[in-house]
């Protein structure tokens, strides 16, 4: 593999997290959320791994039919749902669950030929997001007709909170609370957590969770660590040291210059670079760790390369390992100096990264 950029998937760490979030969840039914690739850790063995989980989320269908072929028994929930009739059938012969948030789509089910498997449909509510969803005044009238469809089987209530991630926002008691004033008779399941609802919001829980960010071992709170909730990371990213230079004092490094040495200093040059999904806005100053030891990015990202300043271990040399994010150097770190998020991050990581799983077997 030479010295290029890896991403260890640490199954041990995911079965940990599920297991955090079961006991969060304290008995409600859990949608493990492993849209865009299993938020970059790769949807189908991060599947096999959370088959614990009473069903999965995907935001397409596409996704979902992806899924159906390795995850034979699950639920399986398309968020976005579907916008044809074709599509609505292979989601139908898929048993496949949908989102419905537009009258479109009411139509669409409206119009399907009665299938042999009639659907179960989640109603999606608009509480406060303004994104997607039917406002709550229209949930009865819409709900009254989906019920009358020969292709609806079972209806369901959901929504999507907005600013869940800040324990201080009062949007979210609001969101509930509007969720709540639903009238649930007619509907058979409810949900409404993400990952922050589910850890720190008891009046989300209803009676399916949807968890994502937090079983990749991130943080959903924008102010606190994974390791706060006694989250694992699941992915770590890392390379290995290319080059050790000897720069003089006022020598500048990388493209445009941007740093200047303020001594005679020790840099050293990391295999990783935008081209395998680091950051191209991680600044100056950026941690990356190797041997324990955090040493700053110095310069511009490159799209092979990160330059580090190695003043503090003059025993680097070539072939060190360095850690990017992961084990040791929380990705939320990594997201703020960048001006992201651990989301955009983990979803970001390329293809020409050659990925490693770990711990696959359950003892692990
Ligand atoms: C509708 C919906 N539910 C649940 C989730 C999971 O959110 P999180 O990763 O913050 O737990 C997402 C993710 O964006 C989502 O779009």
């Amino acid at each position: 593999m030479g010295y290029a950029p890896q991403a260890t998937i640490d199954h041990a760490a995911l079965r940990h997290n599920l297991k955090c979030a079961r006991k969060a969840a304290n008995g409600r039914k859990i949608w493990a959320v492993i849209k865009a690739d299993g938020y970059g850790h790769g949807m189908l063995r991060t599947a096999r791994t959370l088959k614990e989980a009473d069903g999965f989320a995907v935001a397409r269908l596409d996704e979902a039919m992806r899924l159906r072929g390795e995850v034979v028994a699950h639920p399986i929930l398309v968020m976005g749902g579907c916008y044809t009739q074709a599509d609505l059938h292979t989601a139908s012969i898929a048993r496949l669950e949908l989102a419905l948030h537009d009258v479109q789509q009411v139509r669409l089910l409206q119009e399907m030929e009665p299938p042999q498997q009639p659907l179960t449909i989640w109603l999606k509510v608009d509480t406060g997001m303004h994104r997607l969803g039917f406002n709550h005044e229209a949930i009865h009238s819409t709900a009254e007709l989906l019920s009358k469809s020969p292709a609806v089987a079972q209806l369901n209530l959901m929504t999507h909170l907005a600013n869940a991630d800040d324990r201080n926002d009062p949007a979210t008691h609001a969101q509930c609370e509007l969720f709540e004033s639903i009238e649930h008779t007619r509907f058979s399941h409810y949900s409404i957590a993400n990952s922050a609802g589910l850890l720190g919001w008891p009046a989300s829980l209803s009676n399916w969770v949807r968890p994502g960010i937090m079983l990749y071992g991130a943080s959903p709170f924008f102010d606190t660590r994974a390791s706060d909730q006694g989250l694992l990371p699941v992915m770590t990213l890392h390379s290995r040291v290319i080059a050790v230079r000897h720069c003089r004092n006022g020598e500048k490094v990388g493209y445009g210059g941007s740093y200047i040495c303020p001594e005679a200093m020790t840099v050293a040059v990391i295999a990783i670079g935008y081209g395998d999904g680091y950051p191209r806005h991680a600044p100056t100053g950026t941690p990356v760790l190797v041997g324990g030891q955090r040493l700053p990015l110095i310069g511009r990202v490159s799209m092979d390369m990160i330059c580090v300043d190695a003043r503090v271990l003059p025993t680097i040399q070539m072939g060190d390992e360095v850690v990017l994010w992961g084990k040791g150097l929380p990705v939320e770190e990594i997201a703020e100096q960048a001006g992201t998020i651990a989301y955009e991050l983990l979803c970001g990581v390329k293809q020409r990264v050659a990925f490693i799983d770990q711990n696959e077997d359950e003892e692990g």
